[in-house]
């Protein structure tokens, strides 16, 4: 029996049978589905690294027609340029996402300039709620990387609607923030960002945590070779880094390097790397903090969250860590 090309399908097809032909094509090798719900500039540009990469076929689903349909056609034509056979299909239809590996939330309100993260709390609470239901419906199985702002209460919604076990929702947060504080130090040392391991803890918000105390450049502590006011004006840029790019914008926030981040966690939860990674995780108790979602560092794996790893302390930095969870805290209760 012939099977038509993914593109000669595409054109006659539904999504549903696309996907089915293009199981059917690539029997030998599982792919790995990933759903992005969310087909703005952060939806878009994760989906484009996932099919550039190959790492899995990709769903991208909004609720405006015709958006996620004509991005994944535009990133589906780019895949024989990148050598990807990545099955890349836009969707309003949450049907099409069945079955996902992994679903991605980038739906909800971006920032405008002046405001905070938590400014979006409810419009994004109540759109993170449908997707959550609509998940729950269609990828059971599913893990989730919750990106929507305020990322760590939103990864707390997702996580009571799907009702989905905490490992298996995690927040991206960290990943970006320590991206940020790695380049900003590169730009300082004049060194090569490869050689920096940047620790920020906390919620993904003016709270979170950047721990300069066990922050190395070539295994180096930043305290040995910066000043403290140069330490604190990239701690400083660190917590203000994704306003620094919404004034920059005017209307819109960050994209490149969120789906960056999300990207890096998506091929540690597919078993491409297993290093610690800072994500926001359901803390039950470690960190002798409960019941909020809060950037730590974790091992992620095939199950979302493998292993939550605790590090010494010192009393400042535990101060800082619990002030920033109660103030997800204090986001949580007004949504949920
Ligand atoms: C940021 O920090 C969008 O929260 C994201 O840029």
């Amino acid at each position: 029996m012939l099977i038509p090309s993914p593109v000669t399908a595409l054109s006659i097809l539904p999504v549903s049978a696309i996907m089915f032909i293009h199981s059917m094509n690539s029997k030998a090798n599982i792919r790995k589905k990933i759903t992005v719900v969310g087909a703005g500039n952060v939806g878009a540009v994760t989906a484009q690294l996932i099919a550039e990469r190959d790492l899995a076929d990709v769903v991208i689903i909004d609720v405006i027609e015709g958006i996620p349909q004509g991005k994944a056609l535009d990133i589906l034509e780019a895949c024989p340029l990148w050598h990807s056979s990545a099955m890349v299909t836009g969707t309003n239809d949450y049907d099409d996402t069945a079955g996902s590996d992994i679903v991605v939330i980038t739906a909800g309100l971006a920032r405008k300039p002046g405001m905070s993260r938590d400014d979006l709390l409810k419009a994004n609470a109540e759109i993170v709620k449908q997707v959550s239901r609509n998940i729950l419906g269609t990828s059971p199985e599913a893990v989730v990387i919750v990106v929507t702002n305020p990322m760590d209460a939103m990864a707390y919604v997702a996580r009571e609607v799907t009702g989905f076990p905490y490992n298996r929702v995690v927040g991206m947060g960290g990943v970006l923030d320590t991206a940020r504080m790695r380049s900003f130090l590169a730009q300082e040392l004049n060194a090569h960002p490869k050689n920096i391991e940047a620790v920020v803890l906390g919620g993904h918000g003016d709270l979170m945590v950047p721990v300069a105390r066990l922050t190395t450049v070539d295994g180096k502590c930043i305290t040995d070779m910066l000043s403290e006011s140069d330490i604190e004006k990239v701690i400083r840029r660190t917590k203000n880094g994704g306003a620094e790019i919404v004034e920059l914008l005017k209307t819109g926030s960050a994209y490149h390097a969120p789906a960056a981040a999300v990207v890096e966690m998506i091929e540690s939860v597919l078993g491409m790397k297993n290093g610690p990674l800072p994500c926001s995780v359901y803390l039950n108790g470690e960190y002798g903090i409960r019941g909020v979602y809060l950037g730590v560092p974790v091992r992620l794996g095939p199950g979302g969250v493998e292993k939550i790893i605790e590090i010494e302390l010192t009393e400042n930095e535990k101060t800082a860590l619990t002030a920033s969870a109660d103030a997800i805290g204090k986001l949580i209760e007004k949504v949920c």
